[in-house]
């Protein structure tokens, strides 16, 4: 069984696929550290660009008879059996990632992805069984609550429960600032 954790940068992935991996007893498996390991990133800044095809081949191949919970906000371009998109306000995003020391244009960059569900479209093109988690306000064990009663309940597809539109007055400096 192979569970993808994805979301925006910030959003609490690492805290949840930790969680969740230790609860189910699956192995914890970061993109970034797999695509190092397999030769598939490439140093850009602090960052690595990975390529997608590649990571997708690679891991369903490794993988496949393997029951892990892969983190990381490329991992649903993974071929999995079930994605979680964890989800969080934008203006809490950029709280968290000002905490951070994100320059204002990463930051306003990723606010503006997780107020126009950048991580979930994409991730609902990519496969069938997308699970949308909202985290605001919420705990990491609250988190790993719901994500586990989804899971237990067989529940293969729940999307399009936010909608930031009202967020938009709360994130707009940080957009401008990162103009
Ligand atoms: N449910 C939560 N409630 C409050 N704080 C949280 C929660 N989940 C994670 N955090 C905190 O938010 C910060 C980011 O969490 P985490 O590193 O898990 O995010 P991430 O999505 O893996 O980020 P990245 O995309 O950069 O890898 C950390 O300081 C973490 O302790
Ligand atoms: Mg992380």
């Amino acid at each position: 069984m192979i569970i993808t954790v994805t979301g925006t940068p910030g959003v609490g992935k690492t805290t949840l696929s930790k969680l969740l991996a230790e609860r189910l007893g699956y192995e914890y498996v970061s993109v970034r550290d797999f695509a190092l390991e397999k030769g598939i990133g490439e140093s850009a800044g602090d960052e690595i660009e990975i390529d997608v095809d590649e990571l997708a081949r690679l891991a369903s191949e490794e993988f496949r008879e393997r029951n892990v919970v892969i983190d990381g906000h490329l991992s649903h371009f993974i071929p999995a059996d079930i994605v979680i998109v964890l989800r969080l306000h934008p203006g809490a995003v950029a709280e968290r990632l000002k905490v951070r020391g994100y320059p204002p244009k990463k930051l306003a960059e990723n606010v503006e992805a997780e107020f126009v569900d950048v991580i979930l479209v994409e991730a609902v093109e990519e496969n069938e069984n997308v699970l949308e988690v909202d985290t605001t306000g919420k705990g990491p064990e609250e988190v790993l609550n719901e994500v586990l009663s989804l899971l237990q309940a067989g529940i293969k597809r729940r999307v399009g429960i936010v909608d930031w539109s009202d967020s938009y007055g709360e994130i707009l400096p940080y957009l401008m600032e990162g103009r």
